[in-house]
């Protein structure tokens, strides 16, 4: 019998039992980091002289024969073992007869697990970190190659103002700069060891929390063993972050849908990264930027269903905690696979800059131009909005537009209009007037295009 709790029960867990708790069908993957906690606790026994030179030599032995097993397939979790840990110490005293039942001493799988948990996470957002910063490079290179070209912007899906490419796709890293951030910050936090805190009251044995959180990586050991073995909120942030990125690629991937459509123009995605149809031969569909919209809702589901779990939960231990590990493996796991295909997308995508150059102006997006000269004029606002509104009704009427009006209507229209006014009728000006810190004149956006870039290499 594998289990680690026969003692004090008269007969085996019925098989429904057996087959609700098991964890090990989804907790095998963190094998590696338990192994690695147990070296750590086999070294803090042995200083506690709970295990001889001798004995610390063979259990470390033991284990690391056991990492190369795991890694390599030769020894696998199976469904009579409950969970990884109980795997693993199966494994052990294979290997090692009674000595392998000594390193349970002063542990206990929740404080165990809680630790499994925060390596994985801490190791895996590290990958993400490193996705994140390769499609953020990525725009910025795009973004290099557009820095003046105008588009028009939008509000409300509708022409507002021109602006360039370059400043929209460095809009998209800019959102993704902060996700790097986060994971930042949230590395903080998480970076705390709750080994030591026994199953719930710490240990009567004289443990070392703090050695064994620097040998893992962790700033310092919990200051409460009561929130070590309770505590999922690194995994709750994660999940947070995760589902920030996740919006974030889905909005990047509806603009893309967007850009890519025949209505639009403005870019053509690279056969590696599209798809067909099975009926429609001409088909050439964004799947990946579909899929980093759709995946969206799964990532958000996530920490949802996380923080469903934790909500009313008493202190401490309880099994509901078990269902915090499905969730954060999904949303790493996706996010490692579609992170690489947008980025590769975004790289290859070609932009058609004649498209939106053309659509710049159309629907009267320089009409707030004519606003701002007058103000330049001394004109209050609220009027000069007045003047250039009618400015847009006079086209509208005549079907012609802004820089169309005749100069001998503009009078008619305001006294305060004079056909110098139609010198800032062209895109490429009022792009190029746009010159303060973050604003979308080139300038502006080659100096966020650096910073850009700069923060991607500090990563
Ligand atoms: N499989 C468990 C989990 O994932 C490990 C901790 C079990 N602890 C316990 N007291 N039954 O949460």
């Amino acid at each position: 019998m594998s289990k680690l709790w026969g003692g004090r029960f008269s007969g085996g867990p019925a098989a429904a039992l057996e087959a609700l708790n098991a964890s090990i069908g989804f907790d095998w993957r963190l094998a590696p980091y338990d192994l690695k906690a147990s070296k750590a606790h086999a070294r803090v026994l042995h200083r506690a002289g709970l295990l001889d030179e001798s004995e610390l030599d063979r259990m470390l032995e033991a284990l690391d024969g056991l990492a190369v097993d795991v890694e390599s397939g030769a020894f696998q979790g199976t469904v009579a073992d409950e969970d990884v840990h109980t795997a693993l110490e199966r494994g052990l005293v294979e290997r090692l007869g009674e000595l392998g039942g000594k390193l349970r001493a002063g542990r206990s799988r929740n404080d165990q697990i809680a630790t499994d948990l925060r390596l994985y996470c801490r190791d895996h957002a590290r990958g993400l970190g490193a996705d994140l910063a390769d499609l953020v490079s990525a725009l910025a290179e795009q973004a290099a190659t557009v820095v003046d070209a105008p588009a028009p912007g939008m509000t409300h899906l509708q022409h507002a103002q021109p602006i360039t490419l370059g400043h929209q796709l460095l809009a998209h890293a800019q959102g993704f700069i902060r996700d790097l951030e986060r994971l930042w910050d949230w590395d903080k936090r998480a970076a705390v060891s709750p080994l030591g805190s026994g199953a719930l009251s710490g240990s009567s044995l004289p443990l070392d929390p703090v050695a064994v959180a620097e040998e893992l990586g962790f700033a310092r050991p919990v200051a409460n063993s009561l929130d070590g073995v309770s505590d999922r909120d690194f995994a709750a942030e994660l999940l947070f972050v995760c589902s920030m990125i996740g919006i974030h690629l889905s909005r990047l991937g509806e603009e893309i849908i967007l850009w890519s459509s025949q209505e639009f123009g403005w870019v053509t995605l690279d056969d590696a990264f599209s798809t067909g149809s099975s009926i429609m031969p001409q088909k050439k569909n964004p799947d990946v930027a579909e899929l980093a919209r759709g995946k969206s809702g799964r990532l958000v589901g996530n920490l949802t269903s996380l923080l469903v779990t934790l909500k009313g939960l008493p202190f401490t231990y309880n099994k509901d905690l078990q269902e915090d590990k499905e969730p954060v493996f999904d949303s790493l796991d996706n996010l490692a696979l579609l992170l690489p295909a947008v980025t590769g997308m975004v790289e290859t995508m070609r932009l058609n800059t004649e498209i939106p150059r053309a659509a710049a102006p159309k629907g009267f997006s320089l009409a707030t131009e004519i606003a701002d000269w007058l103000v330049r004029k001394g004109i209050p606002f609220r009027s000069a909005h007045e003047v250039a509104g009618a400015c847009v009704a006079h086209c509208e009427e005549r079907g012609i537009e802004l820089h169309e009006i005749a100069d001998a209507d503009l009078a008619g229209i305001s006294e305060h209009l004079d056909p110098s006014v139609k010198a800032v009728l062209d895109v490429d000006g009022a792009l190029a007037a746009r010159t303060t810190p973050g604003s979308t004149g080139p300038r502006a956006v080659a100096d966020q295009l650096a910073q850009v870039r700069e923060s991607v290499e500090a990563w």
